[in-house]
């Protein structure tokens, strides 16, 4: 799926591309599905301008290594693997990468949950770890608790030992949210959020917010926070955030960060590490993901409305 120009779903329209051999470093993979982001749909309406046109959209997706290049020592043909990176032209079929953005599969783990979930696992994982160290005892709010990387935050969080409330936008996603680990949940359409964090926390606050929702939820994460509290916004589903005025964090000696998934992981030894935690924590049972929303490859057009009508809940992936 190619888009030549930045706009609506209808920009993603199918074309034949003749993939070839693999270079040196490289593989040649057949994919067997692929992860739709909210990263995907910045880059197609244009909000991000990374990637080169035409161009093939996509950060990750799982498949099977169908042919080495020369140097490539660490997989062979029939490996199944998985990546999440900067580089895009996931929304294939067939592809060509380089081996060393590749991560191997356990036979254990699916291809589609993973496909779906690498680069919302990865995220979950850095921000309860590297960004903020969550443990036995933080208060947190998460922010749509009931999305893919909002119900991995919630579920993990929850197994390191924090109170966690979520905020989710219908009474479906609130049922969600509880199932995934919220002891609290906020509808945030219809309720006071600060008012009610202030409320469940005898007038406190949280340790740590994480906001994806950016622009609609921003300030209000602010306010629930407890004196020296951290803001983590990763994300902006509603639009980008207002400028932050400094002088605004003095009231709690505040920190905000606004982490990116690409700086943590960088260097292969940390993202192996992330990876092997996302598996384990799949493994033991710690997370236990809604089954990923399915899309033919050529629907993704479709996808990206529903994700960006809120109509989506969890992973959703392309099928090629
Ligand atoms: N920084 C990083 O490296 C990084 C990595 C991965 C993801 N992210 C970000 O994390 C966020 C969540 O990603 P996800 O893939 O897991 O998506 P998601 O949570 O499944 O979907 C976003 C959710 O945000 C809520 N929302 C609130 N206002 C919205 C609006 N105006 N439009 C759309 N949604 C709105 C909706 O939940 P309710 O209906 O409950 O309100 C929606 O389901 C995205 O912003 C993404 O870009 C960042």
């Amino acid at each position: 799926m190619i888009m030549h120009e930045a706009g609506g779903p209808q920009v993603l329209r199918p074309e034949t591309v003749t993939v070839g051999e693999p270079g040196p470093g490289q593989v040649r993979l057949k994919q067997t599905a692929i992860g739709v982001n909210f990263h995907d749909i910045y880059v197609r309406s244009g909000l991000y301008q990374t990637l080169t046109l035409p161009g093939i959209p996509g950060l990750e997706a799982a498949g099977v290594v169908e042919a080495v290049g020369e140097g490539v020592t660490a997989f062979a043909a029939g490996d199944r693997v998985a990546y999440t990176s900067g580089n895009y032209g996931a929304y294939a079929d067939q592809r060509l990468i380089d081996a060393g953005r590749l991560v191997r599969l356990p036979d254990d783990i699916d291809d589609v949950l993973v496909a779906g979930m690498m680069v919302r696992g990865l995220t979950a994982r850095i921000l309860l770890t590297d960004v903020f160290p969550v443990r036995e005892g933080s208060v947190i709010l998460v922010q749509a608790a009931a999305g893919g990387v909002g119900q991995l935050l919630c579920q993990w969080a929850r197994h390191l030992g924090a109170t966690v409330i979520g905020t989710v936008g219908s009474q479906d996603k609130a049922e969600r949210a509880r199932r995934h680990g919220c002891h609290h949940v906020i509808l945030y359409r219809e309720q006071n959020v600060v008012d009610t964090v202030k409320q469940l926390t005898d007038g406190r606050g949280v340790d740590v917010a994480y906001d994806s929702v950016g622009k609609d939820t921003f300030y209000d994460s602010l306010a629930c926070l407890a004196p020296r509290g951290h803001l983590v916004n990763f994300g902006q589903s509603s639009g980008p955030v207002e400028p932050l005025a400094m002088p605004r964090l003095a009231a709690g000696s505040f920190t905000v960060v606004r982490p990116m998934l690409g700086h943590y992981t960088a260097d292969p030894a940390d993202r192996d590490a992330a990876a092997d935690a996302f598996f384990q924590a799949l493994r033991d049972g710690i997370l236990t993901p809604d089954d990923p929303v399915r899309y033919a490859l050529q629907d993704v057009g479709q996808a990206h409305d529903d994700m960006e009508a809120r109509r989506t809940h969890g992973a959703v992936v392309l099928m090629p």
